[in-house]
């Protein structure tokens, strides 16, 4: 499992606490952590303790409640409720997920929740994910055509070939699996990581795109691809079920077999 590592700007301070209302009979206690640019203040790390009895079954339920309830300044990004828009991915209880999907029944003891690791963080919960969206810019995620459009139809694809981007177009780009990953800790700044390679591949496996050898031609670098060392962290982190290891192993294959090798 990925394990939590404090956010780049972390030197946590002594946070708030704030008790259960009277007569709560099934109190969980929630950590979350916190830090305003603002204020001047070190990030620090709040306790909350929520009556479950009067709260929604996911750890974003429980963090709306704090913000519509508690403390309406705690900050984080949510939208779709259903694991399908990936904005609510945080590190919940030492693994990168989404709080949405992610029932407080599963986990024992105290919900710690802190933003994706190894990220500068705008404020509490939200990372910035600006590095994270360029570098995905970089890959060109659109299909790249040379020949003709077809006058009278779209360009279509057999039932074979469309299944070969099963277990890579289900990607929300969460960014659960690319903060989990190490060699993207230390080189997230040339190279790619997971996510983003999972996704240069879903363009290079569809029979539609044509641009496949300026596709490898801008991955076959010793930083954006080749960092990947196997580390498996990001299948086992990503909440969708997906693989991106297994699609950065197809990338270098496909590189080995342009080579002849
Ligand atoms: S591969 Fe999984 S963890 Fe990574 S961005 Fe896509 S959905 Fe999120
Ligand atoms: S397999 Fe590659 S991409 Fe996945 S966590 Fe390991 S180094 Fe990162
Ligand atoms: S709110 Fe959309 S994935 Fe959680």
């Amino acid at each position: 499992m990925a394990e939590f590592r404090l956010p780049k700007n972390s030197r946590i301070g002594k946070g708030r606490h704030f008790a259960a209302p009277e007569g709560a009979k099934n109190v969980k206690v929630f950590r979350v952590y916190r830090w305003n640019p603002d204020d001047g203040s070190n990030p620090s790390v709040d306790r909350f303790e929520i009556d479950l009895d009067d709260c929604g079954p996911m750890v974003l339920d429980a963090v709306i409640k704090i913000k519509n309830e508690i403390d309406p300044t705690l900050t984080f990004r949510r939208s779709c409720r259903e694991g399908i828009c990936g904005s609510c991915a945080m590190n919940i209880d030492g693994t990168n997920t989404l709080a949405c999907t992610q029932p407080i029944s599963e986990i024992k003891g105290e919900v710690r929740i802190n933003p994706l690791p190894h990220m500068p963080v705008v404020k509490d919960l939200v990372p910035d994910l600006t590095h994270f969206y360029a570098q995905y810019a970089t890959i060109k995620p659109w299909i790249r055509t040379q020949s003709t459009t077809p006058p009278d139809r779209e360009r279509l694809q057999s039932k074979e070939d469309r299944a070969k981007l099963d277990g890579l177009y289900e990607c929300i780009l969460c960014a659960c699996c690319s903060t989990s990953c190490p060699s993207y800790w230390w080189n997230g700044e040339r190279y790619l990581g997971p996510a983003v390679l999972l996704q240069a591949y879903r363009w290079l496996a569809d029979s539609r795109d044509e641009a496949t050898g300026e596709r490898l031609d801008a991955l076959d670098d010793p930083f954006r691809l080749y960092r990947c060392h196997t580390i498996m962290n990001c299948a086992k982190t990503c909440p969708k079920g997906l693989n991106p290891a297994k699609a950065i192993a197809e990338i270098k294959k496909m590189l080995m077999v342009r080579r002849g090798v």
